[in-house]
């Protein structure tokens, strides 16, 4: 690969890798009005005047003239050549370079020529009244204006009348065959809508890339479309797009729905801003590709579960790829066609205006997962709560710690502790153990039995064994001996102990059974003190007491998330003084390390 690559290819890499997300990830951009602006990374500069279009999809530096579109932006980055750049882009972005590419844009043409032709003729059987696809679509409430729009089609129920027209104008079938317009079996060809509906699929550059065919009423298989082909990708397009976009853009908002009649009912009652995604799982592609005319995504799946399960993908992958994504709730009837129909546009604007936001539907499903009136159920959905609370801004967050708060039995208090909390012990998680102790070691250490013990207590066995004057000062930390063993040691220093003498180490191991023996040998051979045993000490001190710390904090998150917001409040008052203290005391550890 690397040599003689199409249009197409290049074309697609264009329209499917916004240049403000493959410049934002190396050069941070800050929105300027319709604009991106950072400092270039072409010069030396201080000041930004590195600006990238989001409409024209180019970059340009003010500074050292550099500009160019998506494709030139890596080239120069990364240093690469054309090819290069196009396999990087194409790699990251999941395009097949092979299969856009084994064909030529002139043979692409050809393709898009003969779709147009099959549409065409589609069309006239539709439009020559009456028959039975423009029965159905009447019947189904569907209007002449909004047909003609669509392009709407009639495939009638010969076996070949589309095969022998494109016969006499001289068209390759094995051409027929690769768009999906006719199939062959038994030595013949077969056109492969008969009696259906067609709806033509046009891209956002008013080409036919395919069809849909329906059913006229009930069967199977309800839709047959188009299969995949150089020309039509389905995972790269959305059904209505060529007709909507203006609108979206307008609205800054699209409504995202499964069916081609979804998209054609909105459409015809006044709702616009409208697409589809061929019946298949939404793809990253679609995404970025809604990304270029809004942000703002409404997912408008039938109400069965399949459809609901299908909306819970769509939202995941429109929310990784930075969309504001919201979910609306179909209350009457299957689909949104369904309910339009019944109920009219304004309804569904109301449907619209009470979407569920990401974290609202999420939320929701949480609840309906977890019981809420055990403390597993409780703890689990706060914890899963705060995951999804902490990507929203603090001023969102906010609003949703007040509404959760409200209506679950946990007080905003422990939804923000869960929060902030958790973030907490995210980042002290390897300071809270002194800095001699080895990985691994955090179990043993709070592991109440632990047969071994931690390199912690080995320590402070050994300080205490060879400078008796930390006896004394270990005495308020002697819960850290956890370990039996270590434990052991630790009384018997304690009687051999007098004032101002070291310990008597022959004394100790004779004392010992065999099993403590074996630690006392240990940490006898092993255990080097450090030549600051002062400074050690402290260390090991300030260890245990932000270990100590962070166990109380989830005991506190804990306690809070199971208290009643009205009927434990000096509780929960209680609690959260104590967490803002042990978050000072913690603070404090961590500056006096430093
Ligand atoms: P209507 O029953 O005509 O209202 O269909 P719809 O547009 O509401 O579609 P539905 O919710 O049944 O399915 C959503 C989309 O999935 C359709 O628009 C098709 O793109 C696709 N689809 C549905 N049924 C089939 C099928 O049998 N085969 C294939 N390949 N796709 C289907
Ligand atoms: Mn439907």
């Amino acid at each position: 690969m690397g040599v003689g690559f199409s249009d197409n290819i290049v074309d697609e890499i264009k329209s499917r890798c916004n240049i403000v997300d493959v410049i934002g990830r190396h050069v941070p951009l800050k929105k300027t009005g319709s604009n991106y602006k950072g400092v270039c990374p072409f010069h030396n500069e201080k000041t930004p005047s590195f600006v990238v279009s989001d409409t024209k999809q180019i970059f340009t530096c003010f500074g050292c003239g550099a500009t160019g579109d998506v494709l030139e932006f890596v080239q120069r980055y990364n240093n690469l050549d054309f090819p290069e750049a196009v396999d990087k882009l194409a790699g990251e972005y999941g395009i097949e370079v092979k299969s856009t590419n084994f064909q030529g844009e002139r043979e692409r043409t050809v393709l898009y020529e003969i779709n147009r032709e099959a549409a065409a003729y589609f069309y006239r059987a539709f439009t020559k009244i009456p028959n039975p696809a423009y029965e159905y679509m009447k019947k189904r409430g569907i209007l002449p204006d909004t047909l003609r729009k669509f392009g709407i089609g009639y495939a009638d129920g010969e076996w070949d009348s589309l095969y022998e027209y494109f016969m006499k104008k001289g068209i390759d079938p094995q051409t027929l065959l690769e768009l999906g317009l006719i199939s062959y079996s038994n030595g013949k060809y077969y056109d492969k809508y008969r009696d259906r509906v067609i709806f033509p699929i046009i891209n956002t550059r008013g080409k036919i890339i395919g069809f849909g065919g329906r059913i006229l009423g009930d069967g199977n298989p309800k839709y047959l479309n188009s299969p995949e082909s150089s020309v039509f990708l389905k995972k790269n397009n959305l059904y209505g797009l060529n007709l909507t976009r203006q609108d979206i853009n307008k609205e800054n908002q699209v409504i995202l729905v499964e069916g081609y009649m979804d998209v054609i009912s909105l459409y015809q009652h006044g709702v616009r801003n409208v697409s589809a995604s061929l019946g298949t799982a939404l793809t990253e592609n679609q995404a970025a590709m809604m990304k270029r005319y809004t942000e703002n995504v409404i997912i408008s799946y039938d109400s069965d579960t399949a459809g609901q399960a299908a909306a819970l993908r769509g939202l995941d992958i429109l929310h990784k790829s930075g969309c504001k994504v919201k979910v609306l709730h179909i209350n009457d009837g299957k689909d949104p066609d369904d309910f339009i129909k019944k109920n009219g546009k304004d309804e569904f604007l109301k449907l619209i205006q009470n979407a569920m936001t990401f974290a609202d539907y999420k939320i929701h499903l949480l609840k309906q997962r977890l019981d809420l009136t055990t403390t597993e159920g409780s703890v689990e959905f706060l914890q899963e709560t705060a995951k999804i609370l902490r990507e929203l801004s603090p001023v969102e967050a906010d609003i949703y710690i007040k509404k959760i708060a409200h209506e679950t039995k946990i007080s905003e208090g422990a939804i923000r502790l869960e929060i902030n909390g958790n973030n907490n012990t995210e980042n002290t998680r390897n300071s809270n153990v002194p800095p001699h102790r080895e990985a691994g070691q955090r179990q043993t250490y709070e592991g109440k039995r632990a047969g071994t013990a931690s390199q912690l207590e080995k320590h402070f066995i050994k300080l205490m064994l060879f400078k008796s004057n930390y006896i004394l000062k270990m005495k308020p930390y002697e819960w850290v001996f956890r370990s039996p063993s270590a434990y052991k040691i630790y009384e018997l220093i304690l009687s051999v102990y007098k004032d101002d003498e070291e310990i008597d180490l022959n004394k100790v191991e004779d004392s010992l059974e065999a099993e403590d023996n074996i630690l006392f040998q240990d940490i006898i051979d092993n255990v080097k003190l450090s030549d600051d045993d002062e400074e050690y000490f402290h260390d090991c001190i300030k260890g245990i007491e932000e270990a100590r710390l962070n166990k109380r904090e989830k005991e506190i998150i804990r306690d809070l998330a199971v208290l009643n917001d009205d009927e434990d409040q000096d509780k929960i008052e209680a609690l959260t003084i104590e967490f803002k203290e042990l978050m000072e005391l913690k603070e404090a550890i961590k500056k006096s390390r430093r």
